[in-house]
């Protein structure tokens, strides 16, 4: 067990609040080309020379895709209320359009009945950045048919799926497929171009006002939304260019998805910045865009400090790193939520995702990586901070319940509160799965006793 055993975060977290792990298709499953699973962009992205900094893919990875009853059973012992994965598009649908492949309906209909068999609540994510390759080769998010192609994927998922699953996200992080995948290039699928990544958030933006309304139209019952990455961006200094510099850096990373969201425009500085390469927007994309969600997921790991210089830069706060090189900054979290509570008509909402990467070492057969509790720990302090200043929050889950393919970091970088030794695929849970049990189980018997002191 743990050493040093942190104090829990002091806040009251109500009983209906929801705790998580969260994972994702392509960083756990492998089982690559298994029963009938097409190829995605990050298959094949994992193949140019260079890309992945261990020169590794996800063919294997956790072996999910068979070891996925142990890794419920690992869910079910954690003692959460819900379960947060992604569907793997190609392995439903290969090429994104035409036949779909009912086996891998099948995986996905296991795994949901294996959850609730267990007491665990699904919440799934439809797109975790692995869209069909085929669909890249006609252009892929950049193409306006790629929209219509997602709505008829989230239709199929409901389908076989939409009765039992709590919730459905439809994008995960649309900042990253957009920015790091086509304008900078380091994700999948390697494009660079302003323009075109402009064009694929708006497609992204436009995909999931359309998917909620064919859900909904479709009878829907699970709660729907999406997941942005959002890290609050402070100046370096308080001089008037690295003022503008955080402006402008907050307009294209945060206002630029919250805006069409919650407002039905863009930012008029982020056009203004891009001129020519904003993107081409039809009449009533933006109303779409803006129907109206049930939740809205952040995924939250650091602040990141903007200069007129040094634009982005998660590192440079003065406080320690993680591994991933992001500067530690829980406040920023509380900042970020009270922000979104004040400044947009926000539905309830969760950290989808937060977590750390640390050098874990196994000793004995187990991993003490306080590093890694205390950083679970005062995140969930900045949740329980906003919360108790009038926020909705419905929840909290961590990143992530295994180890996994950090996409161009490769295996290099470690996030699981369940360490994997990837040769033997055997999984040993660290100190902060055992602490993270420990606290939601003080959590419930405070909440417990709460109930009964009032007599309920
Ligand atoms: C997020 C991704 C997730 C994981 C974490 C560390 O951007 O959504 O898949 O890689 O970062």
């Amino acid at each position: 067990m743990m050493m040093n055993e942190p104090i829990d975060p002091p806040h009251h977290f109500p009983p209906g609040f929801v705790w998580g792990v969260a994972t994702s298709s392509f960083q756990i499953e492998g089982g690559a080309a298994e029963d009938g699973k097409g190829e995605s962009i990050w298959d094949r992205f994992c193949r140019n020379p260079g890309a992945i900094a261990d020169g590794s893919d996800g063919d294997i990875a956790c072996d999910h895709f068979h070891r996925w009853r142990e890794d419920l059973d690992l869910i079910a012992q954690l003692g959460v209320d819900a379960y947060r994965f992604s569907i793997s598009w190609p392995r439903v649908r290969p090429g994104g359009a035409g036949a779909w492949n009912a086996r891998g309906l099948d995986f996905y209909e296991r795994l949901v009945d294996g959850l609730l068999e267990r007491g665990v609540k699904p919440y799934v994510t439809l797109n975790h950045w692995d869209l069909p390759a085929e669909l890249q080769d006609s252009g892929g998010w950049a193409h306006r048919d790629t929209v219509h192609r997602f709505v008829e994927y989230a239709l199929g998922v409901h389908e076989r799926l939409g009765d039992r699953v709590a919730a459905i996200t439809t994008h995960n992080e649309p900042w990253v497929i957009a920015t790091l995948g086509h304008e900078t290039g380091v994700f999948a699928p390697g494009v660079k171009s302003r323009a075109i990544a402009a064009q694929v958030s708006h497609h992204l933006l436009l995909s999931h006002g359309l998917a909620l309304q064919a859900l909904r139209a479709a009878g829907c019952k699970s709660q729907l939304g999406i997941v942005l990455n959002l890290s609050p961006i402070h100046p370096a200094t308080a001089s008037a260019a690295d003022l503008a510099r955080a402006r402008l850096e907050d307009g294209r990373g945060l206002r630029w998805y919250l805006d069409p969201l919650f407002k039905a425009v863009y930012p008029p500085d982020v056009l203004d910045f891009l001129g020519a390469d904003a993107p081409r927007v039809e009449p009533g994309d933006l109303q779409t865009i803006a129907t109206p969600m049930d939740f809205l997921g952040i995924n939250y790991y650091s602040r990141t400090v903007v200069s007129a210089d040094t634009p982005w830069d998660t590192a440079r706060g003065g406080m320690a790193v993680t591994e991933m090189g992001w500067e530690i900054y829980p406040d920023g979290l509380t900042e970020l939520l009270l922000r979104l509570h004040h400044d947009y008509a926000v539905p309830p909402l969760y950290v989808k995702e937060n977590g750390g990467a640390f050098k874990d070492q196994v000793i004995d057969g187990q991993v003490h990586d306080a590093d890694r509790v205390a950083y679970i720990a005062s995140h969930i302090s900045a949740v329980g901070d906003a919360l108790a200043q009038g926020v909705n929050m419905a929840g909290y889950m961590v990143w992530s319940l295994l180890d996994n393919f950090e996409w161009a970091s490769g295996y290099e970088k470690r996030f699981g509160i369940v360490h994997v030794d990837y040769p033997t695929q055997r999984r040993t849970m660290k100190d902060s799965a055992h602490w993270y049990r420990a606290f939601l189980q003080r959590q419930r018997a405070k909440n417990a006793t709460a109930t009964v002191s009032k007599g309920v």
